[in-house]
């Protein structure tokens, strides 16, 4: 059993891309199972940040393969602007590093022009307007394009046809205008062309590995609260985000999988809308925004922020089955007085200790934690942390039942302190 599943089990953003980085040094394969380019993962390696959307966190790592898996919903434009991209700043992104799923689904102009339709209408939830819903819609409908598809002039006519014709009605419903076809078939088809070398059979090569029992690391994107069965429905993506999606969205089975770490940070964190019991409405928020840098890495809308939310981070270590759990951006609650630590919820008189399927009219229940002040990066383990963290640590373990194996103290990949 070789693959190891790395997890957001937050809001999203919670630092996975620092993560992957981190652990994919010694990785044969490192494999995106879900999502698109809703996503943004940040790596800062020497001091060069690269936010990446698509290709899996692995890529700047001498290494690994990087695939991008069958769960995926691809949208070839920023695909090859991504890998240009990389590729000026010396990445290897030939057909040597970098895999693409034949069965991966492909964003179309049209799946990005309702998302930002819908987006301006009295339903919006706030999504990235990257086409990541519609694109999902038509999977499940039936009527996707897959990578595949963009080899082949007449099945890719085919299906745009297919799926144009049925998206029509509802485009004019919200104001939009029905997209020609030959504009896109042209442009799709050029993509597939360029693509070509990377597009092939990313089932089989994951069995290899399987089989072979090499490293492999699953990355998980967006966060477990964002899964469409189990997040804060209908704010929510429009994939399967927890572990279970790596299964399912590489096509091996769960019985392949060793390890699923989820990474939370120190906090809190949203982008977009819906239900946030620990968010802060005050200077305090905007002060962890800004140390933070909590701004959206694909669209720079401001993230809300709030405590971390113990609640919610047990549920996510119950639905993915986590073995342990990495706490990011400890070193962000620097110079706070104190630090907060939702325990429960309370809603009408009534102390709750679950997450229920709806959470309004919850309010966050906390224990205060001693803050700190001065630098983290002298720590090298549990021992060295200051005592509003050591209890931070405590709480989050006793809560969830997993251990924190790593802190991350900055963006860097040597800025982590191994705890267990
Ligand atoms: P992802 O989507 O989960 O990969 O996370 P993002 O990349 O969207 O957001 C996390 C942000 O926090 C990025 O800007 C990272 O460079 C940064 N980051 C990650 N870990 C740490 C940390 O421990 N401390 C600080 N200050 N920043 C971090
Ligand atoms: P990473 O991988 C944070 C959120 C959007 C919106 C909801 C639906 O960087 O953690 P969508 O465009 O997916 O239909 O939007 O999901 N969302 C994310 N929030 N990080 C992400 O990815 C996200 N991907 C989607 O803000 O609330
Ligand atoms: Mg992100």
């Amino acid at each position: 059993m070789t693959v190891n599943v790395v997890v957001g089990a937050q809001w999203g953003d919670e630092g996975k891309g620092k993560v992957v980085d981190m652990l994919t040094e010694h990785a044969d394969v490192v494999a995106r199972y879900g999502g698109g380019a809703n996503a943004g993962h940040t790596l800062v390696v020497n001091g060069r940040k690269t936010v990446i959307r698509l290709v899996p966190s692995g890529i700047l790592q001498d290494k690994p393969l990087c695939v991008l898996g069958s769960g995926m919903v691809i949208d070839p434009a920023v695909l090859r602007t991504e890998l240009e991209t990389l590729a000026s700043y010396g990445v290897d992104t030939s057909a040597k590093r970098v895999l693409v799923s034949e069965h991966a689904h492909v964003v179309l102009p049209y799946h990005v022009l309702i998302d930002q339709l819908r987006e301006a209408g009295a339903n919006a939830i706030g999504t990235t307007k990257r086409g990541i819903g519609p694109a999902y819609e038509d999977k499940v409908g039936r009527r996707g394009v897959r990578m595949i598809d963009l080899l082949d002039g007449a099945r890719l006519r085919a299906r745009v046809q297919h799926a144009v014709e049925a998206w029509a009605p509802t485009i004019l419903n919200l104001g939009g205008e029905v997209p020609a076809i030959e504009p896109i078939l042209e442009a799709y088809s050029a993509h597939g062309q360029a693509l070509r070398p990377l597009i092939g059979d990313a089932t089989e090569r994951l069995h290899q590995a399987v089989e072979r029992g090499e490293s492999v690391v699953a990355e998980g994107a967006q966060g477990s609260l964002l899964d469409i069965d189990h997040g804060t429905y209908p704010y929510v993506t429009s994939s399967t985000v927890l572990a279970s999606g790596a299964a399912s969205g590489l096509g091996i089975g769960p019985t392949a999988i060793s390890k699923v770490i989820g990474i939370t940070k120190a906090y809190a964190t949203r982008v977009g809308s819906g239900p946030f019991p620990t968010e802060l409405h005050d200077a305090l928020g905007e002060r962890i925004r800004q140390r933070g840098g909590e701004f959206g890495s694909v669209t720079g809308r401001p993230r809300r922020c709030g405590w971390i939310d113990l609640v919610a981070l047990r549920h996510a270590t119950r639905l993915n089955g986590m073995t342990e759990l990495v706490m990011t951006k400890a070193d962000v609650l620097e110079g706070l007085e104190t630090i907060r630590v939702c325990v429960a919820y309370e809603a009408g008189g009534q102390r709750v200790q679950r997450l229920p399927a709806a959470l309004d009219g919850l309010s966050a229940v906390y224990e205060d934690l001693p803050g700190f002040s001065g630098n983290l990066s002298g720590c090298r383990g549990l021992a060295d942390l200051p005592e509003g963290l050591r209890r931070l640590v405590a709480l989050t373990e006793a809560a969830t039942g997993v251990p924190i194996t790593w802190l991350s103290v900055g963006p860097e990949r040597e800025q982590s302190i191994r705890l267990r």
